[in-house]
C-alpha cells in the first residue's frame, strides 16, 4: 500500500540521470547548452548539470539535516559555513559524473532567492566567480520557479498551461502556469504552510527533526477514524488554505488524551492514529482545493512541487482525483521534490534558451515574491 510512506532526505546523493527526458532544446532552434545549477537557499547544497539537448546529465546533493538536528531547526550561520565547505567538492563530483570540465559549461545558474541571506551568498559568489573565470553568463533563479518547473525534469513531462500545487516548508500555493515566468497565483495559505504544519505537529508528537517525513512514516502505522480533526477552510469556497488551527487541534487532542502527563503518556498506537488523522486532514484539504483549481481553470494537468509532494498519501489521492476528471498529475521524482540543484539548472536553462537571463552580475534576494519574476518571451 502506498499510503503514508515517508521520504527521508538522503544525507548525500550523487547520481547520473535516467535517460528518457530529452531536454528542452526540441522546442528551440539553438545549439545544446550545458547549464550548471547551484542551490544553496537553505540547508541543502545542490549541484546539477542540465543539457538542453540531452536533459539532466548529473546531480548531487548534500543535506545538512544531521548538522541542524540537535537544534530542532536550521541555524543560518551553520548552514552558510557548511555550504562553503561542501560546494566546491560537490561541483567537482557532479562535473566528473557528467564527464565534463568546467570549460565545457555554457552558463551558470544559481538560486538568487528567496532564502537565508548568508546561505544564498555562498552559491551566488561561487556562481559569479565561475562565470567571471569562464567568461560564461550567470543566471539568478527564483527558488520557487525552480520548484514549479521541476516536473519538467520527469518523463513524460507536462506541457503549458497547467495548474501547480506548491507545497513546501515555507509555501502552500496554487498557481496557474501559462509558461516560463507566467504564474498566476490562485490560492495561498493565510498562516502556516503545509510542510510547516507537518513539522510543528511532528514536534508536538515528540518526533525527531525533520518532522514531515517522520510524521508520514508514523501515519503509515496508524489506523483510521479513531480521532477526528478539522479540515480547515475546506468549505471556504476559495482556493486559500489555513493550517495553524490544525496544529492547535492536535495539541488539544493530545491534552485530552494524555492530560498533564503530555505526549510521553500516549501509547505508540495512539500517536500513530493521531499522525494518520493529521495527515488525512492536510491531504483532504490539499486535494479538495487542487481539484477546485482544475475545475475553475479548465486545465487537465496538475503539477505538484515542493517537499510535501514527497508524501505518498498526497500523491495517491491527487492522482485519483485528477484521473476522475480525465486529467493527469505530474510529480517530480522524489529526489527533486525537496531542494535540489537540478531544478535550478533546468530553470536557468529555460531562462537562457529564452534569453531572459544572462550577464555577469550577481546578487541575492532573501525576500523575493514570485510575482516579481519577469515573464519569458
Ligand atoms: O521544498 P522543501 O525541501 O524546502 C522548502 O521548504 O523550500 O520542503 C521541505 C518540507 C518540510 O516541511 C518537510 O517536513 C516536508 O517538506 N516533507 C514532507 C515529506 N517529506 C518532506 N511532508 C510530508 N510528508 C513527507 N513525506
Ligand atoms: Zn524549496
Amino acid at each position: 500500500m502506498l499510503a503514508g510512506h515517508a521520504f527521508t532526505k538522503p544525507k548525500s546523493i550523487a547520481a547520473t540521470a535516467r535517460p528518457g527526458n530529452p531536454g528542452i532544446r526540441s522546442t528551440r532552434r539553438m545549439p545544446a547548452m550545458r547549464v550548471l545549477g547551484i542551490e544553496t537557499s537553505c540547508d541543502e547544497t545542490g549541484i546539477a548539470v542540465y543539457d538542453t539537448g540531452r536533459g539532466l546529465l548529473a546531480h548531487a546533493l548534500h543535506s545538512q539535516v544531521a548538522l541542524h538536528a540537535a537544534y530542532g531547526g536550521v541555524v543560518p550561520e551553520l548552514a552558510s559555513r557548511d555550504h562553503v565547505r561542501r560546494i566546491v567538492p560537490l561541483m567537482r563530483a557532479t562535473l566528473s559524473d557528467a564527464g565534463l570540465t568546467f570549460a565545457q559549461l555554457d552558463a551558470i545558474a544559481y538560486t538568487e532567492g528567496p532564502g537565508l541571506a548568508g546561505a544564498l551568498l555562498v552559491g551566488a559568489s561561487v556562481a559569479a566567480s565561475l562565470g567571471y573565470a569562464l567568461g560564461k553568463p550567470v543566471i539568478g533563479v527564483h527558488h520557487l520557479e525552480g520548484h514549479l518547473l521541476s516536473p519538467l525534469l520527469a518523463d513524460p513531462k507536462p506541457s503549458f498551461p497547467f495548474v501547480a500545487l506548491l507545497v513546501s516548508g515555507g509555501h502552500t500555493q496554487l498557481f496557474e502556469v501559462a509558461g516560463v515566468g507566467r504564474y498566476a497565483l490562485l490560492g495561498d495559505t493565510l498562516d502556516d504552510a503545509a510542510g510547516e504544519a507537518f513539522d510543528k505537529t511532528a514536534k508536538l508528537l515528540g518526533l525527531p527533526y525533520p518532522g514531515g517525513p517522520a510524521l508520514a512514516r508514523l501515519a503509515d502505522a496508524g489506523g483510521a477514524s479513531r480521532y477526528r480533526l478539522p479540515r480547515p477552510m475546506i468549505d471556504s469556497g476559495d482556493l486559500d488554505f489555513s493550517f495553524s488551527g490544525l496544529k492547535t487541534a492536535v495539541l488539544t487532542l493530545v491534552r485530552r488524551e494524555a492530560g498533564d502527563r503530555g505526549i510521553a503518556a500516549l501509547s505508540p498506537g495512539s500517536k500513530a492514529d493521531i499522525a494518520r488523522e493529521f495527515q488525512a486532514a492536510v491531504v483532504d484539504v490539499l486535494v479538495t482545493k487542487a481539484a477546485m483549481a482544475l475545475d475553475r481553470t479548465g486545465h487537465r494537468q496538475l503539477v505538484v512541487a515542493g517537499g510535501v509532494g514527497a508524501n505518498l498519501e498526497l500523491r495517491r489521492r491527487l492522482t485519483a482525483e485528477a484521473e476522475r476528471r480525465g486529467g493527469r498529475v505530474y510529480f517530480p521524482d522524489i529526489a527533486f521534490c525537496t531542494d535540489n540543484g537540478a531544478m535550478i539548472a533546468l530553470a536557468g536553462a529555460l531562462r537562457l534558451a529564452d534569453d531572459a537571463g544572462g550577464g555577469l552580475g550577481f546578487g541575492v534576494r532573501p525576500r523575493w515574491a514570485l510575482a516579481e519574476v519577469p515573464a519569458a518571451h
